[in-house]
This record gives structure tokens, C-alpha cells and sequence, in this order.
């Protein structure tokens, strides 16, 4: 299972990739904003930055809504690097925009999915991720690990290549439940992760060693 961490943040990605548990990392242009990172040169020289960080796929997110300025955008963002991958909103033409650029051998990442119909197509035209939004849906009381579950079945029910980036993942049990069902990747805040790490029993487990060793050390 992959982890991608969902930030623009330069010290969480650094902190991510020295631990060593970093795969990639996703921005959107929430994210990019969060960050303060405006204005078009500094939004290209940000995604640089974070492609010399990690070795893994870096999703960058296009702003455009109509296929013809999809197409020119997403271009120029996948010749930045050869590990950006072009993310595309589940639209019509962000559809089209999919095909076009999977049939040119660009990554894409379809995002802003909420529903197996949708990650269905995004699969049919052959996108090299799709993005299910589980936080977000959990955040209008319906289940988004099922979603999870159901794009799942119909992927492996066809063979389709495309990766389940299970999104919006906001705590350690959504990437524990993430694991159990089989997505192939998850993005998330360096929290979530950092998290998975945690538990009560090894805090006192580790003090206890520490000070009996301290005690034997004396005698
Ligand atoms: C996905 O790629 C999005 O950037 C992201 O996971 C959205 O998460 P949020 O619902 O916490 O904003």
C-alpha cells in the first residue's frame, strides 16, 4: 500500500520522505493556497520543489474546466516533471481530458470522485489513479470506506489498471480500513500517518526497559 501525503507543505513532505514512509504526495489548489503559494511562475516552481523531495508521483491539479485548456495546462505540468501526474476533476471534459492524455502516456489522477459510477468511468478511460473522497463523503454522513469497497470489486471484477487513491483520508483508522479493503494507495495529512505509530502501551513498554536498565546499570 502506498502513502501519498496531501499537502503543499515543503517541511511535512521533507519530515514524510526522511521517515521513510513517503510514496508521492498530492496537492490541490486548496492546498497550493494553504500554503500561500500564488501567481503562476510560483506555483510551477513550487511542484519543482516538491518533485526534488520525493521519488514518488506528485499530483498537480489543473484549473481548467473545458478540454482544449485542460489539454495545454496539463501538458505544460507533465513536462515539469516525470513524476507529475496530472490531476483532473471528474467532468465531462475532464473525462475527455483523461483519455487524451492516457492515450499520450501522461499520469493522470481523477479527483473529486464520490460515487463507484464515477470511478467507473474515470477507469474506462483509462486514468492512472482515481481519487474517492472518504473524509468528505464520512462528512455528509455516508460511508466512504463502502465506496472504497465498491470501486474495489468492480476494478478487480474487469481487471482495470486503475490505482485506488483512497483521498480525504483524515485519521489512522481510515488508512487501517483503507489497508484492510485494499486500496492501492491513500493520501492523507502527515498526521494520520504519524499516528499509525502511537500507542500507549509502547510509550510505557519503552520507559520501563529504559529504567530497569537504568537500575541494572547502577548495581
Ligand atoms: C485529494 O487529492 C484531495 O487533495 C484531498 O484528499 C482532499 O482532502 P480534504 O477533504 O481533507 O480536503
Amino acid at each position: 500500500m502506498k502513502f501519498f501525503i496531501d499537502t503543499a507543505n515543503l517541511a511535512q513532505i521533507k519530515e514524510a520522505h526522511e521517515m521513510g514512509i513517503l510514496d508521492g504526495v498530492t496537492t490541490n489548489p486548496s492546498l497550493m493556497a494553504k500554503e500561500g503559494i500564488t501567481g503562476h511562475e510560483n506555483i510551477i516552481n513550487h511542484y519543482k520543489a516538491i518533485c526534488e523531495i520525493t521519488d514518488g508521483d506528485v499530483s498537480a491539479e489543473v484549473i481548467a474546466t473545458t478540454f482544449d485548456e485542460m489539454i495545454v495546462e496539463g501538458e505544460a505540468l507533465a513536462s515539469l516533471h516525470e513524476r507529475i501526474v496530472v490531476k483532473v476533476p471528474m467532468i465531462k471534459d475532464g473525462i475527455k481530458a483523461i483519455r487524451y492524455f492516457s492515450q499520450k502516456g501522461i499520469k493522470t489522477n481523477c479527483t473529486l470522485v464520490f460515487s463507484a459510477g464515477q470511478a467507473l468511468l474515470a477507469a474506462k478511460v483509462g486514468a492512472t489513479y482515481v481519487s474517492p473522497f472518504i473524509g468528505r463523503l464520512d462528512d455528509v454522513s455516508t460511508d466512504g470506506l463502502r465506496l472504497i469497497e465498491d470501486i474495489n470489486l468492480i476494478y478487480d471484477n474487469y481487471g482495470f489498471q486503475t490505482q485506488i487513491l483512497a483521498a480525504s483520508v483524515r485519521h489512522p483508522m481510515h488508512i487501517i480500513n483503507c489497508a484492510k479493503i485494499g486500496a492501492d494507495v491513500i493520501t492523507g495529512p502527515l498526521s494520520a500517518m504519524a499516528a499509525l505509530m502511537k500507542h500507549p502501551l509502547t510509550d510505557n513498554g519503552l520507559a520501563q526497559f529504559l529504567a530497569d536498565h537504568a537500575k541494572a546499570a547502577v548495581v
